[in-house]
């Protein structure tokens, strides 16, 4: 079967293919008939260059940006890799969380500056992030990864999904509860029409004040310009790892102090992304052997 990646994806699995073209989708302009399958990152496809396609093994868990119901009409099937970025993503989230309220990155940049005159009393007081209340928005497996890590920082878990189930993980809370309620909001939902502008100005407006925002999972899942105003009007701070529109990032972020910035991190480590490659690679040699693919994705 030959397959096209828009990259070489890291890991020994990857090497496993024996007829792979490595190339960014950008340079697909003219119709390739020989191309079945496509390992891609959550991108939006030229399906009608590629008329043999027959696979899409996502690089991802989300995968938004793929149009299921062109794959399903066309009958190529999507797959993608769920499961084994949990760790990564949800241990970002609280890098995120502790450096927001510890002033992390400020300090860096200070030290770096040559501006750090000693360590008093009253200098560079953040917030303790132990015994504050933790909202957590979307508790599937990211979601629950980070209310079991949250155990041990002694936070008080609320959680919000959209449909309402018990667990001993946290107390459920309406997402305009949750977010009155919280000191820390983590988002933890998949991009979709529901979730989309979900976290808009006016429950932004319901945050309190000092309040501090995470996110890692879409841009789009949070009302970016009015994320912004909030932001630039200091009266919350946010970690974030995604943006609606990347690898941009709104001008007016870069300069404030009560903002974490990173790019698109979740997961970014060695663990996640080799194990990534080999639920893909998986897929592809479950199709080209006729079996049920591991991971494939319901339209
Ligand atoms: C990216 C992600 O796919 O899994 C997801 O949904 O957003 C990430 O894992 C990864 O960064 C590769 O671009």
């Amino acid at each position: 079967m030959k397959v096209l990646a828009t990259r070489r994806y890291p890991g020994p699995a990857f090497e496993e293919l024996d007829d792979v073209e490595v190339a960014p989708l950008e340079r697909v302009t003219a119709p390739q008939d020989d191309i079945e399958a496509l390992i891609v990152a959550n991108e939006a496809l030229p399906l009608d260059l590629l008329p043999s396609l027959r696979l899409i093994a996502n690089f991802g868990v989300g995968y938004d940006r793929i149009d299921l119901a062109a794959c399903t009409a066309r009958g190529i099937a999507v797959t993608n890799t769920p499961g084994v970025l949990d760790a990564a993503t949800a241990d970002l989230a609280f890098a995120l969380m502790l450096a927001a309220r510890r002033r992390v990155v400020e300090g860096d940049l200070l030290v770096r500056a040559h501006e750090w005159r000693g360590s008093w009393a009253d200098s560079f007081l953040g917030e303790e992030l132990s015994g504050s209340t933790l909202g957590i928005v979307g508790f599937g497996r990211i979601g629950q990864a980070v209310a079991r890590r949250a155990r041990g920082f002694d936070l008080r878990v609320l959680y919000t999904r959209r449909t309402r189930a018990e667990s001993d993980l946290g107390e459920y809370r309406d997402l305009d509860d949750l977010l009155r309620q919280s000191d820390v909001v983590t988002i933890h939902a998949p991009r979709t029409p529901e979730t989309e502008g979900l976290i808009d100005a006016r429950r932004l407006g319901l945050l309190r004040d000092g309040a501090c925002i995470v996110n890692t999972a879409r841009g789009e899942i949070v009302d970016e310009e009015a994320l912004v105003r909030e932001l630039v009007s200091g009266r919350i701070r946010a970690g974030l790892d995604v943006f609606a529109h990347e690898p941009q990032v709104p001008e007016s972020l870069l300069d404030l102090p009560n903002v974490v910035l990173t790019p698109h991190l979740g997961s970014a480590t060695r663990q996640a992304r080799e194990a990534m490659t080999r639920l893909v690679v998986d897929n592809i040699l479950a199709y080209e052997r006729g079996e049920a693919l591991p991971t494939q994705v319901a339209y």
